[in-house]
């Protein structure tokens, strides 16, 4: 199956990244949020990615026109009756989630796939929230998703064969490199990634060490290009509490959940799209 056109649903942290790679591909892409305030941001994510390769002198000002009339952003469904293929990015819960996916199954046409970028929760749920669950897959990006090459795309119990091989399609046509998973907790990257930060998390509460310091020792060990608490606020700490309560509750007590961490989403302070995590962020 070719893609004429994409839509991406939900313009928070991921949503706008995506609409920009499948812009920078040169495939329209209809982005919708729930409040205009919110497409505003991920449009102008979508540009200020651009912009910055153009202050780099990577491309040029006309070009960056050109791919950013190819996002077009909506609070409503109206633009969604021509896609071929639809990544939802609204939060990681799982009723937000089948009321999105029961919307697009009256919204699309009937061969258009319908994608989730759930870090952690069933395809199979949110599939049978649909008409057509052998349509619906896991197409799991990564934060900045302008920039990380892989993508998980998940197998539900559902999906049929010729779906995960449009999505592998796809995510080639984006120039992103995919690999097929099945539905297990964490797929593969998180189950990975949560393994060695469970630990620091760990030695954090029980040795009572700033987190700063943390930060500082693995970005200036290079063990990574910024240590583990500024990038759980990069990422969303609801986003981030959410996937380590859910590996925690599948695999047991050698994935850890912070504390502190929970604190402060009860606080409502998620990080950098709140402006406060365990750092403060200029907005
Ligand atoms: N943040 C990450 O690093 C990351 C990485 C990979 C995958 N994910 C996954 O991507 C998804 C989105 O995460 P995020 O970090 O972008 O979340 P976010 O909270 O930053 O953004 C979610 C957006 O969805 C919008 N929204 C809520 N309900 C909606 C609806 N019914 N229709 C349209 N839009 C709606 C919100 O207004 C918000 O702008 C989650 O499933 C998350 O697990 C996140």
């Amino acid at each position: 199956m070719f893609v004429f056109k994409a839509g991406v649903v939900g313009a928070g942290t991921m949503g706008g990244e995506i609409a920009h790679v499948i812009a920078d591909a040169g495939i329209p892409v209809v982005l919708k949020d729930v409040d205009q305030r919110f497409v505003d941001q991920g449009l102008e994510k979508a540009r200020s990615l651009w912009q910055g390769r153009v202050d780099a002198g990577k491309l040029d000002a006309d070009e960056l026109e050109r791919k950013h009339k190819l996002v077009f952003g909506t609070t409503g469904y109206e633009s969604f009756g021509d896609v071929d293929f639809v990544i939802e990015a609204v939060p990681e819960r799982i009723k937000i989630k089948r009321t999105v996916f029961s919307e697009l199954d009256e919204a699309t046409p009937g061969h258009a796939i319908l994608a989730s970028n759930t870090s952690s929760l069933s395809v199979t749920e949110m599939a049978l929230a649909t008409s057509r669950p052998d349509q619906v897959v896991g197409f799991h990006f990564f934060y900045p998703a302008s920039v990380m090459r892989l993508i998980e795309v998940i197998e539900g119990d559902e999906t049929s064969l010729e779906t995960m091989q449009a999505a592998v399609n796809f995510a080639q046509a984006i120039r992103k490199t995919p690999i097929r998973c099945g539905e297990t907790p964490g797929f593969v990257v998180n189950r990975i990634l949560n393994s060695s930060a469970s630990e620091l998390w760990r030695v954090q509460e029980e040795t009572g060490t700033d987190v700063k310091e943390i930060d500082k020792i693995v970005a200036e060990s290079k063990a990574a290009p910024v240590g583990p608490f500024y990038l759980c606020d990069l990422l969303g700490l609801d986003t981030v509490l959410h996937v380590s309560e859910h590996l925690r509750d599948s695999y047991g007590d050698r994935f850890y959940v912070h504390a502190r961490m929970r604190e402060l989403v009860a606080e409502g302070k998620l990080g950098a799209k709140t402006g406060e995590g365990f750092y403060e962020h200029a907005s």
